[in-house]
């Protein structure tokens, strides 16, 4: 079986295909669709074979939850037996947006969906062709992102088509997406709100509106024994076929080790992948060079960081070696993203020069 495709803007939706879509996610298909993070593959949340599908499909562990999309917020209450003034607050703020809420589920909500916990995870996208699919659908589509499990997130239909296009019934294609990193996930299941997943809307953004707000203690120290509390981000997301290390310090100390290295491997016959950006991509004479976007704008950053970590899979490279970004304020979200890539490796120049030994 081969998917459907159906190309549109959000200017100009193929309403006939929008139906289409809808019938087959009311029927218990799949649908992949844009949304301003990344490409959903969407099911029917209250249809626990859809959502055994969706794993089959993406080859997910049937553990992991999918996050429950809607498009309209008085839909919330059917699918969560309580709303905290905080999370209202947030909603109000950031819906129709890139947040994603955890909170207690309604029995409505099958346990395939949730992965077998007792919540659910609940998002209100923004992108008008998944609002107009979802309300098609009946109001609950349960979309994880749709790529193949272990592959980074699409942000084009092609990313998508690549992955799954012989596994399900229909691809929207709405172009490339506008953030390109998946939501910021916000735990509402205990006292203080938790993050789970960084995202476009930062932890200063959640502070400004909540007050207290905590960072999930498996994400500040990865290489702990706590796990992530979300049972996705435990996972090494996406195994670049070459070795991918990330190189910290000054901008002068990281293009100077980037180039040592690149030029070693040169002698040995290899070559090297170089993720650089905007700035310092002019500054690298070995490797394949690949802008990732400005450190001016860092958005453009986080738009193309799976789009270039993919570029990579289809060049012969032996490793790959890749600038950090702390950028101001979306770099906990980037680096997060970067760091799983890259199985947490990262070489500190600074660090490097006083004692040698990271062993890179
Ligand atoms: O931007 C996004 O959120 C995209 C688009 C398609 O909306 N979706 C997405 O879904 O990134 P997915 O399945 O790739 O990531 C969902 C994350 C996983 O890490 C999962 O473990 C976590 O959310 N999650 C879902 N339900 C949860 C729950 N009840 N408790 C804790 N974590 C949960
Ligand atoms: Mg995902």
């Amino acid at each position: 079986m081969k998917a459907e495709i159906a190309v549109m803007t959000a200017e100009n939706i193929d309403r006939k295909a929008i139906a289409r879509g809808g019938e087959i996610l009311k029927n218990g298909g799949l649908v992949a669709f844009p949304t301003e993070t990344v490409y959903g593959l969407g099911g029917n949340a209250l249809d626990p074979k859809a959502s055994m599908k969706i794993y089959a499909a993406k080859g997910r562990p049937s553990d992991n939850p999918l996050i429950v999309h809607i498009a309209d917020i008085r839909d919330l209450d059917k699918i969560v037996t309580e709303v905290p003034e905080k999370a209202r607050v947030l909603a109000e703020k950031y819906w129709p947006g890139p947040l994603t809420m955890i909170l207690p589920k309604a029995d409505i909500v099958p346990k395939e969906t949730t992965g077998g916990l007792d919540s659910v995870a609940v998002r209100f996208p923004s992108d008008p062709i998944a609002q107009e699919l979802i309300l098609a659908a009946g109001g609950y589509v349960a979309a994880p992102s749709a790529n193949t499990s272990g592959r980074p997130s699409p942000t084009t239909a092609g990313h998508v088509a690549e992955d799954l296009g012989e596994a399900i019934d229909m691809i929207i294609d709405g172009g490339q997406v506008n953030i390109g990193l998946e939501s910021t996930i916000v735990d509402f299941t205990e006292d203080i709100p938790v993050v789970l997943r960084p995202g476009y809307i930062s932890l200063e953004m959640l502070r400004e509106t909540l007050g207290d707000v905590r960072m999930d203690k498996g994400l500040i120290k990865p290489d702990s024994k706590v796990h992530p509390k979300a049972p996705g981000m435990k996972y090494r997301h996406y195994a670049p076929k070459a070795d991918l290390a990330i190189v910290e310090g000054s901008t002068e100390g990281v293009i100077a080790e980037i180039e040592k290295r690149a030029g070693e491997a040169e002698e040995k016959g290899l070559t090297v992948g170089i993720i650089a950006t905007d700035e310092t991509k002019g500054r690298y004479s070995h490797g394949i060079v690949k802008s990732i976007g400005s450190r001016e704008q860092e958005e453009t950053i986080a738009h193309h960081l799976y789009e270039v970590l993919r570029d990579f899979d289809s060049c012969n490279v032996s490793a790959i070696y890749s600038e950090a970004f702390f950028t101001p304020r979306m770099g906990q979200a980037i680096m997060n993203r970067l760091l799983k890539a890259a199985g947490h490796k990262i070489i500190n120049v600074e660090e490097e020069k006083e004692n040698d030994s990271t062993g890179m």
